[in-house]
């Protein structure tokens, strides 16, 4: 398939691989709605948020791109959003999103649009946040002016998870060293080759249906951001009091590295003692990137950058 060449072809691939995606899409990521999901959450927001915003905490939030919940969900649970309005372009993410929320007993408003036009008054929300979705908005500057258009004065937007350009180069010496031990590693512990088993990573039933929009993956991802990008886009919209930060470094290189190895491998060969190991050890390795080196290094240089800004009064 050709690249996607208009702002419309871009939305248009990113709704369709999303609706294909969301079935399966907390199980891909590990999204967790329990405590863990929240202190996972929670953490994030602390680095960019002061402590005495997040306990006062927020009436009304708007999220965009919200998936299957990841943000909200857990941010209503942690008593952080009291009121959450969730939008995102793919309707069949928000379905998800729905069913998540029924299962959770939480209350919800979903609306499908696409982040450059929201369907809703001017000084409508407290907070509008976001995680891992700038990176897939065509026209960042008019979408971060909506987000100034619908936060009432005085109000905070926050995103989280946003692919940092730097730390996306360097995560791809881990990913290309995993691809080569992968065979040597499926020996190790037994596993047989995800390409051996005919349409493993399918449906099971030897036919996947939307093999062609999974083929759309590579083309959703639009940006990769240094972190006055970010900034520039806040402040052009005309916000202030403006946060960039860096997260995740070395958890990084190790979850990349584990996922890659996973992926070679049949799901089921791969044993549990192993993905114990890889969860926990990113957990591990989350904290030592948190204390000793996200306050030190440069903010380009991590996998992820977040942003906090302000709506002036
Ligand atoms: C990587 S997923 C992140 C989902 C969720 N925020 C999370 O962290 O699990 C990106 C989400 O953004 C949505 N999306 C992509 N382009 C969008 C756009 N232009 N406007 C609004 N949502 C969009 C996708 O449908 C998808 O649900």
């Amino acid at each position: 398939m050709e690249a996607p060449r208009t702002d419309e072809d871009i939305r248009d691939v990113n709704t369709r691989y999303h609706d294909v995606a969301a079935d399966s899409y907390d199980a891909k990521w590990g999204i967790d709605f329990g405590e863990p999901g929240q202190a996972q959450v929670l953490m994030k927001l602390r680095k960019v948020l002061d402590r005495g915003v997040l306990e006062h905490g927020f009436e009304r939030s708007l999220e965009i791109g919200s998936g299957t919940g990841y943000f909200s969900l857990n941010l209503l649970q942690a008593g952080v959003i009291r009121q959450a309005t969730c939008t995102d372009i793919s309707p069949g993410m928000l379905a998800t999103l729905r069913s998540n929320a029924e299962r959770l007993g939480l209350e919800v408003e979903t609306v499908a649009t696409g982040a450059e036009e929201l369907p809703f008054a001017d000084a409508s929300f407290d907070l509008v946040l976001g995680h891992a979705i700038l990176h897939h908005i065509p026209d960042l500057a008019q979408a971060f002016a909506e987000f100034n258009r619908v936060l009432k004065p005085g109000g905070t937007v926050v995103f989280a998870g946003e692919p940092s350009r730097y730390g996306d180069r360097l995560a791809r010496v881990p990913k290309r060293g995993a691809a080569a031990v992968a065979p040597l590693w499926r020996r190790a512990i037994g596993a047989r080759a995800a390409d051996a088993i005919p349409y493993a990573n399918g449906n099971g039933n030897g036919h996947d249906p939307h093999a062609a929009d999974h083929a759309l993956e590579r083309f959703v991802d639009i940006h990769a951001f240094a972190p006055g990008d970010l900034a520039a886009a806040a402040r052009g919209a005309g916000f202030d009091a403006v946060t960039v930060r860096g997260e995740e470094l070395v958890a990084n290189w190790f979850g990349w590295t584990n996922r890659v190895l996973e992926a070679t491998a049949v799901p089921e060969d791969v044993p549990w003692g192993w993905r114990q190991y890889a969860y926990r050890g990113y957990l591990a390795l989350q904290q030592l990137d948190q204390r000793l080196l996200e306050g030190r290094l440069p903010a380009a240089i991590f996998y992820n950058l977040l942003i906090a800004a302000q709506k002036p009064l």
